[in-house]
Order: structure tokens, then sequence, then C-alpha cells
């Protein structure tokens, strides 16, 4: 039995990195963690070139992502809130399934899935979207975990200036970012909590599912 855990946030080593990860730090069976950070992912471009075998013609980075998504029992998938809905490049990242739907495909229909989302206010909109793609490729959803991240704002070096950004919509005019008013996942205990519990309830299906085969 094995997780693949990813991570559709450009941002490495950020919030929803860390959500899926403590997600997959709890499965108890052998996981893989993959950032989609830095890898080019285009969309589906609707060729159709993958009705015949279930295999995408595009050329790019989720060619290599392919086998780890066959061999995967269970996925973690989390992405970042952008614009109340899930990343581009998660989204891409997403339509590229695809490539696994067509003549009865059976790839990834009746596996299991975790949704992470990670917004600057909330992930719920995001785990939403992505609840909705598990239902679209037949895979099981186990369950869903949203935290909040920091949005870039609070480094830009602009975010207590601006009229537009997250610090000029969360907090009163003339508050200065601190380490107090920055968000982070370590100051979400019951986030990280739900994560781990997640994770085991995860772990006990796939167990489950060995057993019975
Ligand atoms: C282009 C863009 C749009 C964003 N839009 C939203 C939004 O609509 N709602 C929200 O809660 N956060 C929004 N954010 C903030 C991110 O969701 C936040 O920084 C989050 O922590 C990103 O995940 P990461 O930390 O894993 O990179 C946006 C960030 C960017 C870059």
């Amino acid at each position: 039995m094995k997780v693949l855990g990813i991570s559709g946030s450009p941002r490495k080593d950020q919030s929803t990195d860390r959500l899926v990860k403590e997600v997959l730090s709890s499965v108890g069976v052998e996981t893989e963690f993959i950032s989609l950070s830095g890898k080019k992912i285009g969309p589906c471009i609707a060729c159709l070139g993958c009705v015949e075998d279930n295999i995408c013609k595009v050329k790019d980075d989720m060619q290599s992502l392919r086998s780890k998504i066959e061999d995967a029992d269970a996925y973690v998938i989390g992405a970042a809130n952008y614009y109340s809905m899930l990343n581009g490049l998660s989204h891409c990242f997403l339509e590229r399934f695809y490539q696994f739907r067509h003549r009865e495909g059976k790839t990834v229909a009746g596996k299991l899935g975790v949704a992470v989302g990670v917004g600057g206010g909330d992930g719920d909109a995001v785990v939403g979207n992505i609840k909705t793609f598990f239902e679209y490729n037949q895979i099981e959803c186990v369950g869903t975990v949203a935290g909040q991240g920091v949005a870039s704002c609070f480094t830009c070096g602009y975010g207590e200036t601006c009229k537009v950004g997250a610090i000029h919509m969360f907090f009163d005019p003339g508050t200065k970012i601190s380490p107090e008013i920055t968000p982070d996942l370590d100051k979400q205990p019951d986030i990280l909590k739900a994560a781990q519990e997640l994770g085991r309830k995860l772990g006990e299906r796939l167990k489950g599912f060995a057993a019975a085969t």
C-alpha cells in the first residue's frame, strides 16, 4: 500500500506542503511526497490523444508523475487558495487526470483520497474543489482538512501600506506586521491534529483494503 502526497502550491516548504506532510506523517504505510513547485505542468488541451490508451501525449513534467499516480493506492492532494479557488498549477495537474478516464480506465477510480486546502483566509473553497475533482474521477474522499497559511502580503514589503492586500483586509488601519499577527500552522493545533487523525483514518482504510484482497 502506498500513499502519494501532492502539494500544488508554487511556494515550496510553505503551509500547503506542511499540511499535506502532516496527513502523510500518520498514515502508517509507505508514502511519497511531491511538490509541484517549479514543475512545468500545463492544462489539458482536450486533444483527445489519450482516448485510445489513457496516456496523455502532452510533453511536460506531468509525464514523470504518471507512473507515481498509477502506482499509488491513495492520494493526499493539497492546493492553495488563489481567488477563492484552487491555484492554477494544482488545477492544471488535476485537469491532466483526464487521461485516466477513457474507455473505463480504472487507473484512479476506486482509490482513496484526502483533500487539503490552505488559504491566507482559509482553504475551505479549495477542499471543495478537490472533493469535486475526486467525485468526477470516482476517487473516494476519506476526508478533508483546511488551514490558514501566510499570505504573501506579510512578506512582500508593502503589506502595511497596501490598500488591497491581506493586512488591509484582515486588520485595523495602521496595523504593523509582527510574528503575533502572522498566521502559522503551529498556532493552529486543532488543524494539525485533524490532519494527523485524517492520516490515521486513511491508513486504517488502506489496511482494510489490503486485508480484503
Ligand atoms: C494570486 C494569489 C491569490 C490569492 N487569493 C487568495 C484568496 O482569494 N483567498 C485566500 O484566503 N487567500 C488567497 N491567497 C493567499 C494564499 O492562499 C496563501 O498565501 C496560502 O498560504 C498559500 O499557500 P502556501 O502557503 O502553501 O503557498 C492568494 C495568494 C495568491 C498568490
